[in-house]
């Protein structure tokens, strides 16, 4: 029997997910032969630290802390980047490209930040560069994307692609518990990090979004045009009363795109009850995508974690090892890449509807006012909730839902209820709510 052909790996990073991809490789490695006709072999991991125990076993010979004579190579053609960051990571990835050698990432921050110089170095040397794992962890969504979804264009796409995050509003809704003490919590049961700002202010989502906008919708999407709220300052009371009005509150990914540009966003976003989003509970994480051809479809699973991230990072080895054999891209993403930049909506257009808190001033006519002025900026209200003071207080809560409205209009109505004497005492806490239509 001929030999089979081999391709080799190299791992930058061994850290959860390099631990996950090795072991994965291990496991599976015989049944993924059988699969491509190819054996994928690892010829080195590469990092700093390389006595902390991973939980695998690996040849020690394999182990070195000099990852760019790893990438160097000749023996090596595939090189998995996964040790985050934009540091020595980018260099790595450049470097690895720059000799024309397929790279497989997870880092969406790169991607994200960096993408377009990346696909650039990759296309000047014919290179390619993979990277399903870089959002939704084990969900395909970049393959559904890229692939399974080639024939339509992209209506919308709504993503909860942060599992920090919906595991804490989660609990904070089942427990009804405030913000910081779930937090706190997930810290210490390992679900949230130290130093949690990139996943609870909504960065982490952002970076994601990115990545998905760009493959919908071809371009570079700047960081800085994604509009980004965070769930830091998201009260346990919005949760509470948005659940009696029938809603869930997820952090959304929002993309939408049409002939008048698109729309990328991250926010707190109201979800009824009904709609199988609102069903994503815990760490887990989901996508939806709409597209003109197909309709909707709905992508579920585990977001992060060893063996999640690294069932991505294979199945990327997988493919770049049929491209290798192929003698190419077989989907050659370049040609998107570069066409125009993406043009984006005016926020001030974007029409939604809004659920509102106000603190309302409870005196007769104050609700009359607030109605008023909404009708003036031609904002309808779709529903009101008021629950008796328990004691009288000169300000009580008063939820609004109103009916679809610009933005624009939306902002201009609730400057004027804070600028008009004697309704609020604070400026009123406004989400978005998705419909889905
Ligand atoms: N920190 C992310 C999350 C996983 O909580 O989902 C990595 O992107």
């Amino acid at each position: 029997m001929p030999k089979m052909k081999e391709i080799g790996v190299a791992v930058l990073g061994f850290g959860t997910v390099g631990a996950g991809v090795v072991e994965t490789l291990q496991k599976n490695g015989h049944l993924l032969a059988d699969r491509l006709g190819i054996r994928l072999v690892l010829r080195g991991v590469a990092d700093l630290d390389l006595t902390t125990d991973r939980g695998v076993k690996v040849d020690p010979a394999l182990l070195t802390t000099d990852g760019a004579a790893l990438i160097a190579r000749p023996d090596v053609q595939i090189v998995v980047e996964l040790i985050g960051g934009t540091g020595v990571a980018k260099q790595f990835i450049l470097q690895a490209l720059q000799l024309g050698k397929t790279v497989v990432t997870a880092n969406k921050k790169l991607l994200a930040e960096h993408g377009e110089e990346i696909q650039r170095v990759a296309d000047e040397h014919q290179a390619e560069i993979l990277f399903e794992a870089s959002v939704g962890g084990g969900i395909p969504i970049i393959k559904a994307l890229r692939e399974g979804l080639c024939a339509n264009r992209i209506e919308r796409i709504y993503g909860i692609l942060n599992g920090t995050c919906n595991y804490i509003l989660t609990r904070m809704e089942e427990e009804k518990l405030p913000f910081a003490e779930v937090l706190k919590a997930a810290q210490a049961a390992g679900y949230a990090e130290a130093e949690p700002s990139l996943d609870i202010d909504g960065h982490d989502t952002a970076h994601k979004a990115a990545v998905l906008a760009s493959l919908a919708y071809g371009g570079h999407v700047p960081l800085a045009k994604i509009r980004v709220t965070g769930i830091r300052h998201l009260a346990a009371a919005d949760i509470a009363y948005a659940a009696e009005m029938g809603y869930r509150i997820k952090l959304l990914a929002i993309i939408q795109g049409d002939a008048n540009g698109i729309e990328v966003s991250v926010q707190p976003t109201l979800v009824a009850h009904s709609h199988q989003l609102a069903a994503v509970g815990g760490v887990f994480n989901a996508v939806l995508v709409q597209g003109d051809v197909v309709g909707t479809t709905l992508y579920y699973g585990r977001g992060a974690g060893r063996a999640a991230t690294a069932s991505a990072v294979v199945a990327d080895l997988a493919d770049a090892a049929l491209n290798l054999q192929a003698g190419g891209r077989r989907r050659d993403l370049s040609a998107v890449q570069s066409r125009a930049p993406v043009a984006f909506r005016d926020p001030g257009e974007i029409v939604a509807r809004n659920y509102l808190r106000f603190s309302m001033r409870d005196k007769p006519g104050t609700l009359a006012s607030v109605a008023s002025i909404l009708g003036r900026h031609q904002i309808g209200i779709d529903s009101v909730m008021q629950h008796e003071a328990p004691s009288p207080a000169d300000y009580v809560p008063v939820i609004i839902v109103t009916g679809p409205a610009p933005e624009r209009e939306m902002d201009a109505a609730l400057a004027e209820i804070a600028a008009t004497s004697g309704i609020v005492n604070q400026p009123a806490v406004r989400y978005r709510i998705e419909d889905f239509d």
